[in-house]
């Protein structure tokens, strides 16, 4: 049995920080200072960023030196075993998509899924493992969703974690069609696969649904800001999926990373979280009941300046405007 996470409860108004408990074997120096801050087009500087608290937070002894993710608890009704379970995954064939693929398979997944808009994309996935089995998918597609749905009948597991960031601001773009498309794939696009996959979900008994969010879900990057705005959409839309689907027993749950080192986290700073320590401390929310996932040391690192004062990180962040071309 794993402990219990660190905790941040929700709070209505917000967030506060739960007592950290120690978890014995020793604890991971902790990043501090920048988080998130000055990609090519971001005019900041070192200091600027997602501020950072001091407080140290003890790794969790069962994750083979990973840091464990934060979580918010919801008790053990929605908890769910990843062993045995169906899974899709969108946008498998590259970064935080491909980690929860391998992650799904490493924690025993009887079958996944591995959904990209590239199917030649997936070659090399599907080859490794019986298992994978891949599928053509453009979440923003109505066709394409609706067949992945009658081809993944026996889905358990739907990860929602295909998106795009324009790295823009609302005012600085030459036009909206950049906008437009964040909030067709990060926003409609979890829309739809919710709205697809929660029949089938209900059929397997309830099951989970994961949206890869993003830490800019709860506080705004104006260089991202049209990004930001579709990640704080899908954080609503999350919500009331959770509500809707609590009946039929489907967990939903939300994961807010900061910058993670795929070719989206390219242009933000050093150090970034490993794609496969966001899927891995994902899984483990799963598999915890967890509404909320905030993985690895950094994003911790971001929630605890922002349980202490989210309008503090809201001003520290609002500093960050984009270029103006
Ligand atoms: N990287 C970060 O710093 C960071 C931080 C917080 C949250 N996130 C979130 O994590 C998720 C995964 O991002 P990542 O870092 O792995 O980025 P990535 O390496 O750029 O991968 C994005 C994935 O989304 C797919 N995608 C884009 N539009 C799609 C569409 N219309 N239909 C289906 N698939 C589509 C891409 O497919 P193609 O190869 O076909 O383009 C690709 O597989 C995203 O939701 C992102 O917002 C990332």
């Amino acid at each position: 049995m794993r402990p219990a996470p660190d905790r941040v409860v929700s709070t209505g108004g917000g967030f506060r920080a739960g007592q950290a408990r120690s978890r014995g074997a020793g604890s991971r120096s902790r990043a501090r200072g920048v988080v998130i801050t000055n990609g090519p087009r971001l005019a900041s500087a070192q200091g600027r960023g997602f501020p950072a608290t001091n407080r140290r937070r003890p790794a969790c002894p069962d994750s083979g030196g990973r840091d464990a993710g934060e979580t918010v608890q919801t008790g053990t009704e929605d908890e769910m075993k990843v062993e045995g379970s169906v899974a899709l995954v969108t946008g498998a064939n590259r970064g935080i998509g491909t980690a929860f693929v391998q992650g799904l398979l490493q924690r025993g997944a009887k079958k996944v899924y591995a959904a990209a808009r590239d199917v030649g994309a997936l070659k090399e996935l599907a080859a490794s493992d019986p298992r994978v089995i891949a599928l053509p998918l453009d979440v923003t597609n109505d066709a394409q969703a609706r067949a992945a749905a009658e081809r993944a009948q026996d889905l358990t597991l739907l990860i929602n974690n295909a998106g795009v960031a324009g790295m823009q601001g609302a005012l600085s773009a030459p036009d909206l069609s950049v906008a437009r498309e964040e909030m067709e794939v990060n926003y409609f696009g979890v829309l739809r696969m919710s709205r697809m996959f929660a029949p089938i979900l209900a059929r397997a008994g309830g099951g989970a649904i994961v949206n890869v969010l993003s830490m800019l879900s709860l506080v705004t990057l104006p260089a991202a800001g049209t990004y930001s705005a579709s990640k704080a959409a899908a954080l609503a839309l999350t919500r009331s999926l959770r509500a809707e689907l609590k009946r039929q027993g489907t967990a939903v749950i939300a994961v807010l990373p900061v910058q993670v080192d795929t070719a989206m986290g390219q242009g933000l700073p050093e150090p970034r979280l490993k794609p496969e320590d966001v899927a891995l401390d994902t899984l483990d929310g799963v598999e915890r009941g967890t509404e909320e996932v905030f993985p690895g040391a950094l994003t911790r690192n971001v929630v605890d300046a922002f349980a202490a004062d989210p309008k503090a990180v809201q001003a520290h962040l609002s500093a960050m405007l984009p270029a103006v071309n």
